[in-house]
């Protein structure tokens, strides 16, 4: 295994923003498995698939071929998916196709690949606890329900997406909800993880101390 990093957390903590500028600066591949979740999610929505484990969504997930490029974008059997797999209703699907074991046991292999050899820094609910139980560090990033909607608010605006606050705050309990008691692999924090609390706190104060503890672990 290689030098492996664990970020967990629920979405709209900032973790995709802080990951991204860590895995820059201190040259560690960056692996977002939320798209991986969400590709599975594109497919399956694109074919008519059930949340449930049927015979359809085990054909999807044995011929899934996913690609996260270093530039982020996201490749879909060829097809980039980049902007197809971050709109609202693949946010309010997705959770219910993770908490699926059939695709839970599939993306936990693919994302053990990709660690199995690199140096790399990988995001997600269950890095810490399940896809890398002897990470070398393990953060789990956490914020206030309302300031992670606050946050997601701002993003859609910002992609012309319009949803009101109340409903976007909805959307993200919901999920929360749904990530944090689902049976397999629940969101939760490793109990040999850093916890890290954002809400008050601003990209650039999270990166320097998330850098801080790997960089004491690197030497
Ligand atoms: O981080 P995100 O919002 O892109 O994640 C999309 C969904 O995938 C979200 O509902 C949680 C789920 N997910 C998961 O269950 N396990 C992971 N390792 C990563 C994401």
């Amino acid at each position: 295994m290689g030098f492996v990093v664990a970020i967990d957390g629920p979405a709209g903590t900032g973790k995709g923003t802080v990951t991204k500028i860590i895995a820059e600066d201190l040259g560690l591949v960056y692996i977002d498995t939320g798209a991986m979740y969400r590709c599975v999610t594109l497919t399956a929505l694109r074919k008519n698939v059930k949340p449930v484990e049927c015979d359809e969504l085990i054909e999807i997930l044995e011929n899934i071929e996913i690609e996260l490029k270093p530039n982020e974008e996201n490749f879909l059997n060829g097809e980039n998916v980049s902007a197809q797999i971050r709109t609202p209703q693949i946010d309010d699907n997705v959770a219910k196709f993770a908490a699926l074991k059939v695709v839970r046991d599939k993306m936990t292999l693919l994302e053990q690949k990709m660690g199995k050899d690199g140096n790399v820094i990988m995001e997600g609910r269950d890095i810490g606890t399940v896809v890398f139980p002897d990470a070398d560090v393990k953060i789990y990033l956490d914020c206030s329900v309302e300031e992670r909607a606050r946050r997601r608010y701002k993003q859609n605006l910002e992609k012309g997406i319009e949803i009101s606050y109340k409903d976007v705050l909805e959307s993200i309990k919901q999920r929360h909800k749904l990530e944090t008691q689902r049976e397999i692999a629940p969101l939760r924090q490793a109990e040999d993880a850093i916890l890290v609390d954002s809400t008050n706190m601003t990209i650039e104060e999270v990166v320097e101390k998330i850098e801080k503890i790997i960089k004491q672990k690197m030497k």
